[in-house]
């Protein structure tokens, strides 16, 4: 009975109006998990055993339907929008691409996956495709971030129905090495910044007038990757620590910038994820990346991407603003717990 009472709850077109259904506990029609509950309860000849069975079956029941509204709102939120996911083609960025995918497969979504290996993003696509039976479009768009002429042409470079972006998840970045100064390469001080932190900018602004032009002061959701290294600068880090402290300073600029929009800004800053990220720093060595990893238990790119999905998916009104996301053995940029063998 509490399942079909709580299945009942429709979601509006609207999404505030779901949201008002949701939390009218006192609505004759719609009885709050609370009620449902106490009408649950009858009294009977052997009150332990048989009210406790009822008991813990309706608390399940009672979650279980909580967790399906969740999970609807969720895919209602993501209804009809347009998502660019920038450095698609591995980690993080690919992990994101699916979670959207997954949390909305039959809500005409449109992913626009970037990178600069495009043969790895059409294979993203083709098994997003395959996966949600077509329910879910995919673009994928080779880009390099770090390129202001790619970027300035990007958005008009879109077929006309990809255009209306709700989402950007500005995710693409990399380390180049560990040296320390004086003998940090400038060919890698300028990937670094052109990547994450220019390239961030410039993908921000060719997408920002899109949200602006939409009632109320704009809408839309910049999602931007940053790192606790952009908390906690660290020896060997200084050009990528750097990076990702500008990342977090342009990230709080924009939200006090768009301060009377219904723009959403928003960081995720990882600690350690086991990616192709240490592949890269290492220019390759697969020896060395694996070191970092030594006696760890990292995240994975998807627990980032469920923060990435989760935060995209609240009601308009709510900023998941700022979120540091470590894995159990991480206390700081350089305080890890290492298993010995
Ligand atoms: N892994 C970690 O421990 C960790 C921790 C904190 C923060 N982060 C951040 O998380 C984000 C994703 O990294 P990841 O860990 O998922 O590493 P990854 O597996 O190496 O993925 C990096 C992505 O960025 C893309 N990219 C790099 N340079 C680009 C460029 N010039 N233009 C367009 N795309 C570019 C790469 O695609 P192409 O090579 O195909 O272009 C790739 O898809 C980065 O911003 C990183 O700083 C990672």
């Amino acid at each position: 009975m509490v399942h079909t009472q709580l299945t009942t709850y429709t979601c509006t077109h609207h999404d505030t109006s779901y949201e008002r259904q949701r939390h009218r506990p006192s609505s004759p029609d719609i009885p709050s998990p609370r009620h449902a509950q106490q009408q649950q309860v009858t009294p009977s000849p052997s009150p332990f055993s048989f009210s406790f069975r009822t008991h813990t079956s309706t608390i399940s029941a009672t979650t279980s339907s909580r967790r399906a509204m969740a999970t609807a709102a969720a895919a209602k939120r993501l209804e009809g929008k347009t998502v660019v996911i920038t450095g698609a083609s591995s980690g993080i960025g690919r992990s994101t691409a699916f979670e959207f995918a997954r949390t909305a497969p039959r809500h005409g979504l449109r992913l626009i996956l970037t990178a600069r290996r495009v043969d790895a993003l059409k294979q993203i696509a083709a098994d997003i495709a395959k996966e949600t039976d077509g329910g879910v479009a995919v673009l994928p768009v080779r880009l390099d971030v770090s390129s202001p002429e790619e970027v300035r042409g990007f958005v008009g470079g879109l077929p006309e129905e990809w255009r209306d972006i709700h989402v950007l998840v500005n995710n693409a970045g990399l380390v180049k090495g560990v040296a320390k100064a004086p003998e940090i390469a400038e060919d890698d001080m300028n990937v670094m910044f052109a990547t994450n932190v220019t390239g961030l900018i410039n993908m921000t602004q060719v997408v920002l007038p899109i949200f602006l032009a939409r009632p109320d002061g704009g809408a839309g959701d910049v999602i931007n990757v940053g790192s606790i290294a952009g908390r906690e600068p660290y020896p060997g880090g200084g050009i990528y620590c750097a990076t990702k402290a500008a990342v977090r300073s342009f990230t709080e600029t924009l939200r006090k910038e768009l301060i009377a929009t219904r723009v959403r800004v928003i960081e995720v800053d990882p600690g350690q994820v086991e990616t192709e990220f240490s592949l890269v720093r290492f220019s390759g060595d697969k020896a060395k990346a694996d070191k970092v990893y030594e006696g760890c238990d990292p995240l994975t790119p998807e627990d980032i991407a469920e923060v990435v999905v989760f935060a995209a998916t609240r009601r308009e009104n709510v900023v998941v603003a700022d979120t540091l996301v470590f894995p159990n053995h991480q206390a700081s940029a350089l305080i890890m717990h290492r298993k010995t063998s």
